[in-house]
């Protein structure tokens, strides 16, 4: 199929143009051949049960050897030595299920409830910094990027100075390819100096944890055991890595695309501010529409079969969650944004499975948190200026969003 749609970065910085297209081919089937220049061959699965079937199946469809689409100057680069990180996406049983227990309850719905304190207070400084705004901000790097960053700054227990510098980092990380989260000096190919930056630092964080421990998630990763054993340090910075990383960009983007999403439909603000225990509801549907995280891969391990189509042993799937959560055989009218859609906790934008996000308990409790402490103040919402979303092929989601609001009293 000669589709860009999931190869090209450029085409996820239009997301109304993406998700139409992406809509369009949900018509012609759930699995489609993608041969791209510079990328290894592979399918990419749009359909949301066949999405689900393949996760359920995770010793046939393996996340190992490349979970992130990837191109093929990049795999050869890195073959060549250089670090790779290993995280828990790149793992496979028996690894994965070792590795994964080893922080599960720190994410579980009752564990994370203990931040409600902190969500709220970071909540009201969002309030606060509308209110200063006076009547105009940009949501996106006011609000939605400060807010999910602090949050994990909270967990792993790590100081408001280094805010700055984790902020680069995940941005450089999830970025590549984006010109304008990459430095000037460095080349826009050169992933693996923004991964040394990281094993610099989070090397000199546990080196502190494992001679002072206290109660935050960095003392649980620096002093994890596996087998008994320290985990090995490739290991112990793929776990930092990955929940650094991994709980940012995706909720800020779920903001910022749910604000938008507000400020162009203020019939369902209107109805969320009248209705407030829509609120979770509206949440899954925002976040079913956004799909921060546009695909993970697999590979199966067997000749086998999706939706009919043979795959031989070897072969490369992409898991469109993005095209997914608009399959319309569960997501009637799939592009509009309605709080009320029954189907909305059908959304895959968390994934399913063993790899099932592990942070999706803690996205939607931030995610309700700031709305509700948002809605009930906020009169009305519009869009002030121009919305650029990061041109990324794996998480990318909204990079400005400029707001005009009007604020009722407190
Ligand atoms: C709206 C926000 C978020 C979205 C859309 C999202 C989406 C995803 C998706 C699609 C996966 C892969 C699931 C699969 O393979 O089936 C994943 C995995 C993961 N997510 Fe999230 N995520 C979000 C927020 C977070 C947060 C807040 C954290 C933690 C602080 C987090 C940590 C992780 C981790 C550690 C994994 C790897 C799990 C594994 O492989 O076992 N995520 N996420």
């Amino acid at each position: 199929m000669t589709t860009d749609l999931f190869t090209n970065p450029k085409r996820f910085g239009d997301m109304a143009s993406w998700r139409e297209e992406a809509l369009a081919l949900h018509a012609k089937g759930v699995v489609h051949p993608i041969e791209a220049e510079g990328f290894g061959p592979f399918r990419a699965v749009i359909g949301r049960d066949e999405i689900l079937e393949i996760e359920a199946q995770h010793e046939l469809f393996t996340n190992g050897p490349e979970p992130i689409l990837t191109r093929d100057a990049y795999i050869a680069l890195r073959a060549q030595g250089g670090p790779r990180a290993k995280t828990l996406i790149h793992m496979d049983e028996p690894d994965h299920r070792q590795y994964r227990m080893l922080t599960n309850d720190w994410f579980k719905p009752g564990s994370v409830q203990r931040l409600q304190p902190r969500l709220d207070e970071l909540s009201r400084k969002a309030l606060a910094t509308l209110e200063r705004g006076g009547g105009e901000i940009d949501f996106n790097t006011e609000v939605a990027l400060p807010f999910p960053l602090e949050t994990i700054l909270t967990i792993l227990g790590l100081p408001v100075e280094d805010y700055p510098r984790m902020l680069q980092l995940t941005q450089e990380m999830f970025g590549a390819g984006d010109p304008d989260f990459i430095p000037k000096d460095r080349d826009p190919e050169d992933v693996l100096a923004v991964l040394r930056d990281f094993f610099q630092y989070f090397a000199k964080l546990s080196a502190d944890r494992r001679a002072n421990p206290t109660d935050d998630l960095a003392t649980c990763i620096a002093n994890g055991l596996i087998d008994g054993a320290p985990m090995p340090d490739l290991e112990t910075m793929g776990y930092y890595l990955i929940v650094a990383t991994a709980g940012h960009d995706t909720t800020s983007a779920a903001m910022s695309e749910g604000m938008r999403l507000l400020a162009e439909n203020p019939d369902q603000l209107a109805l969320l501010k009248r209705k407030p225990e829509l609120i979770p509801n509206a949440v899954e549907e925002l976040v079913r529409i956004s799909s921060p995280v546009r695909h993970f891969m697999r590979t199966a391990q067997e000749d086998t079969e999706v939706a009919g189509e043979p795959i031989a042993k070897g072969e490369w799937l992409m898991l469109s969650y993005a095209a997914a959560n608009l399959d319309p055989r569960t997501f009637e009218d799939p592009l509009r944004f309605d709080v009320t859609r029954e189907a909305a906790d059908q959304q895959i934008a968390y994934g399913y499975g063993v790899h099932f996000c592990l942070g999706a308990h803690l996205a939607r409790l931030e995610m309700t948190t700031l709305f509700g402490h948002l809605l009930p103040r906020l009169e009305s919402v519009e869009i002030a200026g121009e919305v650029t979303t990061s041109t990324a092929i794996f998480v990318s989601g909204i990079k400005s969003l400029p707001i005009r609001y009007t604020l009722t009293a407190a």
